[in-house]
């Protein structure tokens, strides 16, 4: 990743022209790949391994010596948001090969948002132990990374950062956008919107059923500013992509271009001996922290990047995002929080367009995948819309799109996505209506007796990391159909859950420590008057200490969710959210051996 090493060239950085340059110098010798202690010495282990790969139907001078890159693929047929990676792993390996690597295949598990229960946040950890492991046990010089619908992107950059070889990410990249009766859908967002709809009796079933064909009309994530389009782009802030792979459409021909592009990219990055510790320094994570909050993007991504800093032994806090978020404006004018769809943000420059508008506050001298500086990668990077890109005098907001909160109700921090919430809530005080759980919620909410108002907090507890289990994407709390039906679109809702990226409204999240684990989200009871106050990145329940002390003594902590398998390892080892909910074992520093091989 010096100066000279087959740079993607300034001129690339727009999305629909990824490709590298010229090969770089072989800094590493074919004997010193890490694969040559499988396949190229004396001993017995490599007589076997040798006979094995012919078994594949590899003759040995077609990849004897050349860098083994493992593609992990996280395609399966149950995530049609991935459903197109099985053709993208093809020209990831046509480029590995026209480089003169050797790439090898690796199904590994999918974590689709929209199947897995309760949650594919229960099994990030495991897709992350799992690519770790994999890329440490087999034969392995390189990789590159297919994922990117929600908790993929995080869980494969997690393992991959703890194995700490070269790595490249390719994003799934966003379906095309969503329609319906001469209308612009977005997936996830609208979704919300026209549920709400039926429910307030503005449409029914027919009109449902056409909204079921129109939401989500070919492969890739969602096109949202959600969870998977945030998360990608801030893995092309952390400079793990090539330029501009972030928003190209999952169906787009320039996705195909794209991934044999990193496929070509990983044998030089192998070669020239860049480690991915190389990349994912504390400055990259800052960058992905401002491209966030200046995309407006989920808060789901601030568990995931403290969660994939700690991998890289970067220790990054709540109080990063909220001393970032003072400093940036929001820029990306996509749904929820804005207008547009992810297809408009890649043909009005990108990333590397957006960030153009951002080189002030992000640290320009740092080494990405594809070139020596991130400032060298910006070079000629364009915005070719500045109503979908906004120009910094003409920001969507002022500050970035998530606010951190502090206060007796969350000693440990909580979230507020406020761009996605109406204004007037930003600074609210209301009684609380509380549920115990997600199920109780669901069968009482529209219950006439709660005499719920539009002043009431709504509050849900025991849908953290351990009782949800998994920190399910709760957050957004239903509004009462009685009050849907007269007009109401919002209301403070608390959780120590999660929300999905495609939601919206003033909910705050994350509160830590969970309510599972008596944080004090435990203690609170209907009647109680709680203070939001986003400006003051305050969140407090008036309730005295005495009181509060009284409470806490009659708590008594609930029973481990999981008596045996993988449910009892995560809930033994989970952390809580203000940490990245990884698992306790994985987060630690320490050494892991190579494995032996004779
Ligand atoms: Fe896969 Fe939204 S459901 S990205």
């Amino acid at each position: 990743m010096t100066g000279d090493q087959g740079h993607i060239r300034p001129e690339e950085a727009r999305p629909d022209a990824v490709r590298p340059g010229p090969a770089p110098a072989g800094a590493v010798r074919p004997e010193e790949l890490r694969s040559h202690q499988w396949y190229g010495t004396d001993g017995l282990r490599s007589f076997s391994h040798r006979a094995r790969t012919r078994q594949l139907g590899y003759l040995p001078e077609e990849h004897l010596g050349k860098p083994v890159i493992a593609v992990l693929n996280t395609w399966s047929d149950i995530n049609p948001c991935h459903v197109h990676l099985r053709d993208r792993a093809q020209a990831v390996k046509r480029g590995v090969w026209q480089a003169g690597g050797f790439p090898l295949e690796f199904p590994v598990s999918t974590l689709s948002e929209t199947f897995q229960k309760p949650t594919p946040m229960l099994y990030r950890n495991m897709l992350a132990m799992e690519a770790e492991e994999l890329l440490r046990s087999y034969p392995v010089d390189g990789a590159v990374l297919l994922g990117g619908c929600d908790k993929t992107t995080p869980a494969l950059l997690m393992g991959a950062a703890s194995v700490d070889l070269p790595a490249v990410f390719v994003p799934a990249g966003p379906m095309l956008p969503g329609h319906w009766r001469n209308e612009v859908l977005g997936s996830g967002t609208d979704m919300w919107k026209y549920w709400d709809d039926k429910r307030a009796g503005l449409i029914g079933d027919a009109e449902l059923s056409e909204l079921e064909n129109g939401l989500a009309r070919s492969p890739g994530t969602c096109m949202t500013m959600g969870t998977a389009s945030t998360l990608t782009a801030a893995a092309e802030a952390l400079g793990v992509t090539v330029p501009g792979a972030s928003s190209i459409p999952a169906v787009d021909a320039g996705h195909d271009r794209m991934a044999a592009a990193s496929g070509r990219r990983i044998v030089e990055l192998v070669r020239s001996g860049a480690r991915l510790s190389r990349v994912l320094t504390r400055e990259a994570y800052e960058d992905a922290v401002t491209t966030v909050l200046a995309l407006g993007g989920s808060t789901n991504a601030v568990i995931h990047l403290i969660a994939m800093a700690g991998r890289s032994g970067i220790r990054l806090t709540l109080d990063d995002f909220d001393r970032i978020a003072r400093t940036v404006p929001v820029l990306a004018d996509v749904r929820p929080g804005g207008r547009f769809l992810m297809e408009d943000f890649h043909f009005a420059g990108g990333l590397p367009g957006f960030l153009s508008r951002l080189t002030d506050v992000l640290h320009l001298d740092r080494p990405t995948v594809a070139h020596a500086t991130l400032r060298e990668q910006l070079a000629g990077a364009l915005v070719h819309n500045p109503e979908v890109i906004r120009p910094r005098e003409n920001p969507l907001a002022d500050e970035g799109g998530v606010a951190v909160l502090r206060g007796n109700l969350c000693p440990d921090g909580a979230v507020i996505k406020h761009i996605a919430a109406e204004p007037h809530l930003l600074r609210h005080t209301g009684p609380a209506v509380v549920f115990d759980d997600y199920r109780t919620m669901q069968r009482t909410i529209n219950d006439p007796a709660l005499a719920i108002t539009p002043d009431h907090v709504l509050v849900l507890r025991n849908s953290g990391p351990k009782g949800g289990p998994g920190m399910p994407e709760y957050g957004m709390l239903p509004i009462p159909d009685y009050l849907l039906k007269e007009g109401v679109r919002d209301m403070v809702r608390l959780s120590d859950a999660r929300m999905s990226g495609t939601s919206y409204g003033a909910c705050v999240l994350h509160i830590a420590p969970e309510s599972y684990v008596g944080g004090p989200l435990a203690l609170v009871r209907t009647g109680d008057s709680i203070t939001l106050d986003v400006a003051a990145r305050s969140l407090h329940l008036h309730v005295s200490e005495e009181e509060l002390a009284l409470r806490r003594a009659e708590w008594t902590e609930p029973e481990p969710r999981y008596e045996r398998g993988y449910g009892a390892l995560y809930d033994e080892q989970i952390t809580q959210a203000d940490t990245g909910c990884d698992f306790a074992f994985l987060a630690r520093p320490g050494e892991v051996p190579d494995p032996y091989v004779g």
